[in-house]
C-alpha cells in the first residue's frame, strides 16, 4: 500500500491544525440517520479539508455522498456529531447566518438547476443575487457592470456567443457549463459539487470537469466533489476519499503513484470477486496525456 495507509482499513487521518482560517471544512464524528434511526446514511465520519484543496469523494451509489454534501451548507443537519464550515457550525447557524454561508458555498449539482426559460447570462447573473439588494427579473435589472462580468464568466466556460440564447436550447454540457459560471458569479470560497457530470457523455465529462477544476485554481476556490467514476478524478484531485456504508474506508493524497488499482479498495468488499469494478474505470487503452 502507498502513502503509509493503515493496513487494516486504508484510511490515513490527514492531521491539519485546527488554527481558524486554515481549512474550509472540518467534520467530526459525522453521524446521519433517516426514517427514525433506520437508515445511517453516515456513520461516523471525520475528515478536515485545507483551504484551496481539491478533493474528490467516491464511493457507490447509496454510500452517502450526497448526504454527506448536503452538511456542508445546511441542507441536512447532523444527527451526532458537527460540520464545520468556514469556521462556522453549520448546526448552531441562524436562518440568516446560514444564508450569508451559502453565498459562500457553492453548488454544483448533477442536473444543473438552471432555469431552462431564461437565458444563459440571467442564469448566470442569478448567482450574484446573494451579493445585492432586491430581486431582478430580467438581465437588464443587473448592473452594466455585472452584466460584464457575467458575460466574462460565460467567456471562462467559453459560452459568450450563447448569453442571450434560451438556455434550454444549449446541450446538456453547455447547460452544466452556464451553471458552472453561476456558480462562479457567485464568488465562493468553497465549491460543493454532488456528481456534476453524471448525466453527461464520457468525453463531454471529461471536458466539464477539467472546466470546473481549472477555474476553481484560478480563483482559489476549495472545491469537494463527489464522482462516481475513478478516471475522472485521477487527473485532478489533490486528495481522495472514499465511502462505503456510510463511512470513510479510504483517504489519500492523489499523486502519479496512486493507482485505479489502489483506489478499487472502496468498491471490493461490496465486490469481493471485482466483477463489477469495470463500471467504474476507463478501462480502454487510450489514457491522457
Ligand atoms: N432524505 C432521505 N430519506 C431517507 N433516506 C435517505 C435520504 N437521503 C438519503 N437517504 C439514504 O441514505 C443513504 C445514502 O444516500 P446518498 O447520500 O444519496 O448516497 P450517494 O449520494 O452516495 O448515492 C442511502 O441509503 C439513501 O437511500
Ligand atoms: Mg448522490
Amino acid at each position: 500500500m502507498k502513502f503509509g495507509k493503515s493496513a487494516s482499513s486504508g484510511v490515513v487521518r490527514q492531521e491539519n491544525s485546527t488554527t481558524p482560517g486554515v481549512n474550509a471544512v472540518e467534520v467530526t464524528d459525522l453521524v446521519k440517520t433517516f426514517d427514525s434511526g433506520k437508515i445511517r446514511a453516515l456513520d461516523g465520519v471525520s475528515f478536515k479539508v485545507p483551504k484551496g484543496q481539491l478533493l474528490v469523494i467516491i464511493g457507490l451509489s447509496g454510500s452517502g455522498k450526497s448526504t454527506l454534501l448536503r452538511h456542508l451548507n445546511g441542507l441536512h443537519l447532523p444527527t451526532e456529531g458537527s460540520a464545520i464550515v468556514l469556521d462556522e457550525n453549520v448546526s448552531s447557524l441562524s436562518r440568516k447566518e446560514l444564508r450569508s454561508l451559502r453565498r459562500d458555498v457553492g453548488f454544483v449539482f448533477q442536473q444543473f438547476n438552471i432555469v431552462g426559460r431564461l437565458t444563459c447570462i440571467e442564469n448566470v447573473l442569478s448567482g450574484a443575487l446573494g451579493r445585492i439588494w432586491g430581486p431582478r427579473i430580467s438581465a437588464l435589472m443587473y448592473s452594466k457592470s455585472m452584466r460584464s462580468e457575467a458575460i466574462e464568466q460565460l467567456e471562462r466556460v467559453g459560452l459568450a456567443d450563447k448569453a442571450w440564447q434560451r438556455t434550454d436550447t444549449l446541450s446538456g454540457g453547455e447547460q452544466q457549463r452556464v451553471a458552472i459560471a453561476r456558480t462562479l458569479m457567485q464568488k465562493p470560497q468553497i465549491v460543493l459539487a454532488d456528481e456534476p457530470v453524471a448525466s453527461l457523455d464520457p468525453e463531454i465529462s471529461g471536458q466539464v470537469m477539467d472546466l470546473l477544476v481549472q477555474c476553481c485554481i484560478e480563483d482559489g476556490i476549495t472545491v469537494l466533489c463527489s464522482l462516481h467514476q475513478v478516471d475522472l478524478a485521477l487527473g485532478w484531485a489533490n486528495r481522495l476519499i472514499g465511502l462505503r456504508a456510510g463511512k470513510i474506508v479510504l483517504d489519500t493524497p492523489v499523486d502519479e503513484s496512486l493507482s485505479q488499482e489502489d483506489v478499487m479498495v472502496v468498491y471490493q468488499q461490496l465486490d469481493p470477486e471485482g466483477t463489477k469494478t469495470s463500471e467504474y474505470l476507463d478501462t480502454s487503452e487510450t489514457s491522457s496525456p
